[in-house]
């Protein structure tokens, strides 16, 4: 402890001014060395962190009571032992004494204080300053200097959970990489010439305009199959991997797609769509329908049945619709004694188109269509998603309600 620690109030019995004069000499006196023993505590040579501040701070604080507390402070002492014990013809100057002492008591404790303030801010300017490091607030910056409170809660950051989408999108491609097929992308800004032309779309053909599509604007300088637009499906991705390599070719695209559809539950402008393609050797309608309907029971339940309906796309030939026995009703077309609303009734939902790659396509392509074969299929996202988990609209994919996409966490 501090050696000016060993003052002790006096018991006063010579109350003559001389004798006073002394007294009062000697507890100033005190008072000076110790209010300078904290003032000077931090060590000149360092800057002090946190941990050194408490213990300075505890050494004022000791100061402050061993002076003023209320109970046994050192000017509660001489308020008992001067004061009330003066005699009455000296308790006149003994308690102006007193009062001195004290309101100069007071002002050493807050000197003190104010001093330890401006030290403890200049040694976090400088470790600050010293970081090299930028806060976006003092707050910050006092935070980040005082070290790591282990009594504070800690901050919880939310996971985040996959989206809906992007989930399903992933299903259905591992669905096809354990096939053996691997992932192939493509641009969303198309030329004509990808997303119509080298897939059997003529120009003015009238499959274009079962496609609403979004065309880049100001591209009349350009020749048609140049001209830029928004890709309508990703089939166009069909023609880019097949340019890329030699077959056999096995490949899933996924990826956005935009169509000009106004909004709505079962709508959206902007859909996710997976398309697959399989060209080799000897590949037959027999190998699509296996590798689909292995796909559906894979993704729905293996007691889901397929059906293969005729249908038209220009790139494949034959092509089909395919669809599903309803997951709802299990096929039967009622459920909870009336007609099922999600099959209407029917028992067959409809998910995704598909076929044997037309040969001129193969034609834009450089391929052989007397030695390959091949098919092809593309599946909205969106759709097996709604299916999957029950969604009854669409936009809920995408107006990013938290509470909407915190469900498939
Ligand atoms: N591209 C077609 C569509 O968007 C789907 C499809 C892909 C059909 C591949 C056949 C083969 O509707």
């Amino acid at each position: 402890m501090l050696e000016s620690m060993s003052y002790t109030v006096p018991k006063l019995t010579d109350f003559s001014t001389s004798a006073l004069d002394s007294a009062v000499r000697e507890l100033l006196s005190a008072l000076d060395q110790e209010s300078a023993a904290v003032s000077s505590a931090r060590n000149q040579n360092e800057v002090a962190h946190d941990v050194e501040w408490k213990q300075l701070w505890e050494e004022w604080k000791a100061f402050r009571d061993r002076w003023l507390a209320r109970k046994n402070g050192i000017t509660t002492q001489i308020n008992d032992l001067w004061l009330k014990a003066a005699p009455k013809e000296t308790k006149r100057d003994v308690g102006q004494r007193v009062n001195e002492l004290k309101a100069k008591i007071e002002v050493e404790v807050g000197r003190a204080e104010a001093h330890l303030q401006r030290q403890e801010s200049d040694d976090q300017r400088h470790l600050i300053e010293s970081s090299g490091k930028s806060y976006a607030s003092l707050d910050d910056a006092w935070r980040a200097t005082q070290g790591v409170d282990i009594t504070l809660p800690g901050i919880r950051r939310p996971l985040g959970a996959e989206h809906p989408v992007i989930k399903t999108m992933n299903e259905i491609i591992g669905v096809f990489r354990n096939l053996g097929y691997s992932v192939e992308e493509g641009p969303e800004i198309e030329t004509d010439y990808y997303n119509f032309e080298a897939l059997n779309f003529p120009p003015n053909h009238p499959a274009r305009d079962t496609q609403d599509t979004l065309f880049i604007a100001g591209q009349e300088s350009k020749p048609p199959r140049e001209r830029l637009l928004l890709r309508t499906h990703t089939s166009p991705v069909q023609i880019r991997s097949m340019e890329k390599m030699k077959p056999p070719v096995r490949v899933v695209c996924p990826g956005k797609v935009h169509r000009n559809d106004a909004p709505d539950a079962t709508h959206s402008p902007i859909f996710h769509q997976v398309e697959g393609l399989a060209v080799d050797t000897n590949i037959t309608f027999c190998d699509l329908k296996g590798t689909l309907d292995h796909a559906m029971k894979a993704l729905f339940g293996s007691s889901v049945k397929t059906r293969f309906y005729p249908s038209f796309f220009p790139f494949t030939e034959p092509s089909a619709d395919v669809q599903i026995s309803c997951i709802f009703c299990g096929g039967k077309g009622t459920r909870d004694g009336g007609p099922c609303r999600n099959c209407k009734a029917s028992g067959w939902i409809e998910l995704l188109g598909c076929g044997m790659v037309d040969p001129n396509v193969y034609g834009f392509v450089d391929y052989d269509p007397a030695k390959v074969s091949g098919f092809a299929f593309g599946m909205g996202v969106e759709r097996i998603a709604i299916l999957k988990y029950g969604v009854d609209d669409i936009q809920l994919f995408f107006n990013g309600d938290v509470r909407f996409l915190e469900q498939f966490g």
